[in-house]
């Protein structure tokens, strides 16, 4: 297993959608590392885009949080939203864009269609905070990332804090890759 270094704001993976997952591919490897990476970065979720492996890929380990002690941890491959109902808001952050926390709307209960690491198909009902980051994540497979969901006032008032994460200026307690280095 390895810690892949996570890509942070600036960097171009974040803004490209994810390919499918085919069935022949080999991705055991792949997925064993992002969760290796997500447990090293104290994360709960982590989406292919974040380790630059533009493929629909996302892990999720809740079982550190109370209310989740019992919940095993997920692989979602090639994840679709089936149907999502009613909104809630909660704070969120994200390990590509450190520091930066705010609150987002999301629906409130989802049912998501998606393969599992054997590409067998499952689908799920989640709601509360699983229910948001499936949505947290499969939005990264979209290149979308939680600040494109605040108000215009909000995503401002973080301006400068995105700036500093965008130049590689801020101390990042694991792994990271950013945009900066990419262009450089
Ligand atoms: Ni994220």
């Amino acid at each position: 297993m390895a810690i892949l270094p996570i890509v942070t704001y600036g960097h171009p993976a974040l803004r490209e959608e994810a390919k499918p997952v085919e069935a022949k591919e080999e991705i055991r490897q792949l997925v064993e590392n992002m969760f290796e990476t997500m447990k090293n970065a104290l994360g709960i979720g982590l989406a292919g885009n974040q380790v630059d492996a533009l493929k629909r890929i996302i892990v999720i380990d809740l079982s550190e949080l109370d209310d989740y002690k019992d919940q095993k941890p997920l692989v979602l491959i090639n994840p679709e939203i089936i149907s999502q109902e009613g909104e809630w808001e909660m704070e969120e952050g994200c390990l590509s864009i450190p520091i930066v926390r705010d609150i987002v709307t999301r629906a409130e209960k989802i049912r998501i269609r998606y393969k599992d690491i054997n590409f067998n198909d499952v689908e799920l009902d989640a709601d509360y905070i699983l229910g948001r980051v499936i949505l947290h994540e499969i939005d990264h497979l979209n290149g979308v990332l939680f600040i494109d969901h605040l108000p215009p006032g909000r995503r401002k008032f973080h301006k400068g804090l995105l700036l500093d994460i965008k130049r590689g200026e801020l101390e990042i307690p694991y792994p990271v890759m950013t945009g900066f280095e990419h262009t450089t």
